[in-house]
Formats: C-alpha cells, structure tokens, sequence
C-alpha cells in the first residue's frame, strides 16, 4: 500500500507570549510564558484526499497548517509529507490565505506569475501558466485589473490560481471562504471541487462551517480546543459530484450534521 501523503505524528506546538514590559515575565529572557497550541495532534491524510479541519476559533488549525507548510517550526512529534520530514515551505505545497494575500500593486496576473518568478520560469512560460490558471477560475477577462478592482470572491479565485499555478502537491486552504458572502461562498465550494476533481490535489481545508466540511470533504477531522488536538476522524460517505441542494435533503446528511455539532464542545464559536 502507498504511504500516506501527509502524516502528523504525535506534533506539539508552543509559542512564546509576548512578554509585558514591567512584568515578571519580561526581558529577562529565561521566564518568558509559552502558551500550548497543539498537543499531540495526529492525523494521516492519503495522495489525492479532501480533508476539512473543523474546530473552535483559537484550538490550533491554522497552526496545524502552518507546520504542514513548513511556516512555523513545531517542538516535539512529526510531520511528514511524501514519507520526507518537514523542515520549511517547498514546492510541494502551497497556502491559501483567509484574507486573499494578495500584493494589492500586481495585476491578477502579476499575482498569479509571482510565485513563478521564484521558481525561475521565463516571462513567457510564467505567463502561459499563469493564463491556464487564471481561465480555469474563469478571471481571463480580467488579467489586468489589480486586486481593489475586484470582488472578494474574484481576489479568492485569485488566491487559488496562485496557489494552483505553482502545481503543488498539497494544497492547504484557511478559511478560504470565510470572508464570502453565503452565495459567492456557495460558487466557491462548487468551483473548488471543480478543480479538485479535475486535478485532485491533496487538500487539508480548515472551516468553522459544518455544512461546508460535510459539502467539501471525503474525511472531516474534528479539533478541541486549547491545547488543540484531533479528537477524531469522520469519513463523509457521500459520492462526488454532489449537488448541495440534494445533499441537504439527506436525512444521512442531517444526521451527521447533528452528530458533529454534538462532538464539538459546548460553547465554541462554529457555523452551521
Ligand atoms: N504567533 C503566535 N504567537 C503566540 N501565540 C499564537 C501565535 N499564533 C497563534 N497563537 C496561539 O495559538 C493558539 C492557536 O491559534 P491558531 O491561530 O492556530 O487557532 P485557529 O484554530 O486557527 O483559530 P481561528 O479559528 O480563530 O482562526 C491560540 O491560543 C493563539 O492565541
Ligand atoms: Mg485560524
């Protein structure tokens, strides 16, 4: 059998507080607080897999992410991507930001060529995959616009193009969607199983949204809060192509919809 794509051992993650002046914790180095974001995080996600991460805001996804991507350096366990441990960001993996990241000064393609300037392509290949890119999200008529002269769903498509054009391996998704109206947030979701479906990329996508999770994913894992942990894996039985309407109209759907708000914990901040 084909080793997993992606394999969180046992990962701990500790940040340092930031130190108040005037208090005992201050400049003195040595009693600097740490605050314990992950605490013995495992998950396994398989080549070609959709995962969602769902939990309470501040229990650890996008930390999880982060020391997927190489962002942040984690303190005890391990993360492993095609078997290889992780050490930094590479170009097997690529990040979607929550609030787009784009450079508000670069067109759509001068966004989507950038990560390809780093990897040393010419000015007419970056830009002959870029234009895939950018037709595949359906931006092709607005190439040349810059990112204040579009929709937050057109600079999210943006955001995607750039991640995909690269052609990652992996691709790690924060609350993409989170700032999206709820119709545009709909276009989004079919627009990505789209491309995954076409492309079928391994994706770890975090979500506060149930609906979204049980929408998207093969396998949910749920995270508890503080410090962060996966406390289980949920397999989503429905095949693709799915149609939201008909999705919502399954009592299996209804079901497991209730069975995950009742996993998460009382009194954190989710959408249904
Ligand atoms: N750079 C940092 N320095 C110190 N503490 C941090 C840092 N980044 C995150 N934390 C802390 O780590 C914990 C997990 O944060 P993280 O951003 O991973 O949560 P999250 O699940 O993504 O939350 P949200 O759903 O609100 O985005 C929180 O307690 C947060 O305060
Ligand atoms: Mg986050």
């Amino acid at each position: 059998m084909a080793s997993p794509k992606i394999e969180i051992s046992h990962v701990d993650k500790y940040y340092r507080k930031a130190a108040a002046s005037g208090t005992r914790f201050g400049r003195r180095g040595k009693q600097h607080g740490t605050v314990q974001a992950l605490r013995d995080a495992n998950l396994t996600v398989a080549e070609g897999e959709f995962v969602s991460l769902i939990g309470p805001s501040g229990c650890g996804k996008t930390t999880l992410l982060k020391c997927l991507d190489g962002l942040v350096p984690y303190d005890a366990g391990e993360v492993r991507v095609s078997g290889k441990p992780v050490t930094g960001p590479g170009r097997d993996r690529a990040f979607v930001f929550q609030q787009f990241g784009l450079f508000p000064w670069r067109t759509v393609m001068g966004n989507v060529t950038l990560p390809l300037e780093a990897a040393g392509k010419s000015k007419s290949e970056r830009e002959e995959i870029a234009w895939k890119y950018i037709r595949m999200v359906g931006l092709e008529s607005f190439a040349n616009l810059h990112p204040h002269e579009l929709s937050g769903g057109m600079q999210q498509r943006v955001g995607i193009a750039r991640a995909l054009a690269v052609d990652p391996e992996i691709l790690l998704m924060d609350e993409p969607f989170g700032a999206l109206d709820a119709q545009t947030r709909e276009l989004m979701q079919i627009e990505l199983l789209r491309i995954w479906d076409k492309t079928r990329k391994t994706v770890v996508f975090v979500t506060h949204s149930v609906d979204e999770a049980l929408f998207l994913s093969r396998k949910i894992a749920i995270m508890s809060a503080h410090p962060g942990t996966i406390n289980e894996v949920i397999d989503v039985p429905f095949a693709y192509p799915r149609t939201e309407g008909d999705l919502k109209r399954d009592p299996v759907f209804a079901d497991m919809r209730y069975d995950i708000w009742n996993k998460l914990l009382p009194g954190q901040t989710v959408e249904s």
